[in-house]
């Protein structure tokens, strides 16, 4: 039988002590020639198990929760006191110590692992946000000095200049009401307004509001909801912020659409919910980049993006409002075939 618990250890020493003991004067005795009484013997033997036992479970037991407990202290942030002391003399005290330990240790590293993410995630951040906002401001700055050194009285250029200042400022204005959404639904302050909303409406609402736009491109824009077989699809969710999501899907999709290409809706009905799909047949997207894509400030394309206008947060809001709404999204792409968005809603 295998030692494992104190208990058990200070029985066998003290037997193993005991029997040493009695052998010893058995063979003194013996040797000097006086007579044994064996039934002494026994007596002493077991008075001598007795004390041993006592004594050694006593000293084991003291070193034993002095040592552990300051451990398991540590451990548990200084959280047990005298009383609730969680090992007991029967139990392998040191396998669960061990055990207890490794545990701790795991533990703190997936801590350690999740701030040093944490951190690299601020630090990508910040370099990101700064980096968003120098390019508007520079030219910003960069035009109203050219009307400053002369150009306001330049009636060809004055007005021209200002401008594209001013677009420049939209620019910064709408990064900073993204990020400030961001902001709000992260501390989870954003407040949901769900209600039945007919799904196939809205998004006819949002595909008319992007017609012009799709036209500049001569990108056609449809809805398909005949797997259905009704134009009305209730869902539950908060209007406005559906709306949000499907225009940024579908702003994507003419931003990173092919000439003369096609956007579709699409709806499927799933068991509790209805799938809501947003279709392109533009540049796609490579494999490797779909893991990130709902990143803040994640482009594909960095000096494309910029040029049209793109910081890379319309996915990361996107993602935020879905989840909001405790659903999911997803994207399956293939590099110059097209991409499709797909989320989920509550069917009603
Ligand atoms: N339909 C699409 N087809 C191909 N690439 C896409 C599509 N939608 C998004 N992407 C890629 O994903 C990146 C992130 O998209 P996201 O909407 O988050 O940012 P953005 O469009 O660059 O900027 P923003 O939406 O903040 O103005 C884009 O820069 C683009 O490279
Ligand atoms: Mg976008």
């Amino acid at each position: 039988m295998l030692i494992k618990t104190p208990r058990q250890f200070s029985i066998l020493a003290a037997f193993l002590l005991s029997l040493l003991s009695v052998v010893i004067v058995e063979l003194t005795l013996y040797l000097s020639g006086t007579s044994i009484n064996q039934r002494y013997m026994i007596i002493m033997f077991f008075v001598l198990l007795i004390s041993a036992y006592l004594v050694i479970y006593y000293l084991l037991e003291k070193l034993i929760t002095q040592k552990i407990r300051l451990l398991y202290r540590t451990i548990h942030n200084f959280k047990i006191n005298r009383g609730d002391f969680p090992l007991s003399m029967n139990e392998d005290v040191l396998g669960k110590t061990e055990k207890e330990v490794l545990d701790w240790v795991d533990k703190s590293r997936e801590e350690i692992e999740k701030l040093r993410l944490q951190e690299e995630f601020r630090r990508e951040f910040l370099g990101n946000l700064s980096h968003e906002l120098k390019t508007p401001i520079f030219s910003i700055q960069g035009y109203i000095l050219t009307l400053l050194e002369g150009g306001l009285e330049d009636e060809n250029i004055n007005r021209a200049f200002l401008e594209r200042a001013s677009k420049g400022v939209d620019r910064v204005t709408g990064m900073i009401e993204d990020l400030d959404l961001i902001t709000r639904i992260e501390s989870e302050e954003l407040e949901l307004n769900t209600a039945k909303v007919n799904i196939v409406d809205l998004a006819r609402e949002i595909v008319e509001s992007f017609e012009i736009k799709a036209q500049k491109r001569n990108v056609k824009l449809s809805l398909d909801w005949k797997r259905i077989g009704s134009q009305e699809i209730n869902v539950l969710c908060d209007r406005d912020k559906i709306g949000q999501v499907l225009s940024n899907i579908i702003n994507n999709s003419i931003n990173y659409g092919v000439e003369n290409g096609h956007t579709e809706v699409r709806f499927f009905d799933l068991e509790d919910n209805i799938l809501i799909e947003v279709s392109d047949d533009g540049v796609g997207i490579k494999e490797e980049h779909l893991p990130r894509l709902f990143e803040r400030f994640y482009r594909v394309d960095k000096s494309r993006a910029r040029n049209e206008g793109g910081t890379g947060l319309g996915l990361a809001i996107v993602k935020h409002l879905v989840e909001a709404h405790g659903q999911t999204i997803d994207v399956r792409s293939t590099e110059g075939q097209g991409s499709t968005f797909s989320f989920t809603l509550k069917k009603v």
